[in-house]
């Protein structure tokens, strides 16, 4: 059975009531159209993670934004693993984070990791928000995007960042990617996560 768009988010959506609705409608879909994203959604995107808090608000998130056609596209999708070329090349944008680990003074900043996945948070919650897909990838070779980008010991790698408009399960090359897309989410439960020892559930 082929499942359209609004049929596939319907079936993985978080199923919590109350939850603000970017973040129970955001899911990681592979199947993207090669539609454009404007630059206007794409400017309020950034700006929302430009936003974000950070410790001693030293903002150390650093996104290399690549839109399609561009030398910094070419280069981040070159890096990806076979796995992900094989459904990325749609999205229109490819967005690699990377955190700066010293602060403006030179010393460690311990908090840059936990900062930059802040940032991706807010990024993903808005591109969630105006009807862009998002999807994030740690399956590329992290040396060659080291080298494409001069990113030196003094930074931390994220994720890539694949943003752009879903399409249906169907489009997808492969019937294992089109089985993947309508497949359930998997969670731990509340009670292995909560916690008030590492051993102990918060009970909730
Ligand atoms: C840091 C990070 C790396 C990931 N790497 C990949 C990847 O290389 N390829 C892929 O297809 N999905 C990747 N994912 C997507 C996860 O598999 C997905 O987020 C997870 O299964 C939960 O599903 P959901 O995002 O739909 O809730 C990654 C997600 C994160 C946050």
């Amino acid at each position: 059975m082929s499942l359209s768009v609004e049929q596939v988010n319907q079936l993985k959506a978080a199923p919590v009531e109350g939850m603000l609705p970017v973040l129970a409608k955001r899911w990681s879909p592979r199947s993207f159209k090669e539609t454009p994203i404007s630059t206007n959604d794409l400017k309020i995107i950034l700006e929302a993670a430009r936003w974000a808090a950070s410790s001693a608000n030293e903002q150390p998130w650093r996104f290399l934004v690549g839109v399609k056609g561009s030398e910094t596209h070419n280069k981040i999708f070159e890096c990806l693993v076979g796995a992900n070329q094989g459904w990325a090349s749609k999205p229109h944008v490819l967005i690699l984070g990377a955190a700066a680990l010293k602060d403006a003074k030179g010393n460690p900043n311990r908090y840059a990791v936990y900062d930059l996945g802040q940032a991706a948070v807010s990024l993903i919650a808005q591109a969630t928000a105006l009807g862009i897909a998002s999807h994030s990838m740690g399956g590329f070779d992290h040396a060659a995007a080291r080298r494409a980008f001069n990113l030196n010991d003094d930074y931390a790698i994220g994720a890539v960042i694949a943003l752009g408009y879903q399409d249906e399960p169907s489009a997808l090359p492969t019937e294992q990617l089109q089985q993947r897309e309508v497949s359930p989410r998997q969670r731990k439960r509340l009670s292995q996560v909560a916690l008030i020892e590492l051993d102990k559930p918060f009970e909730i």
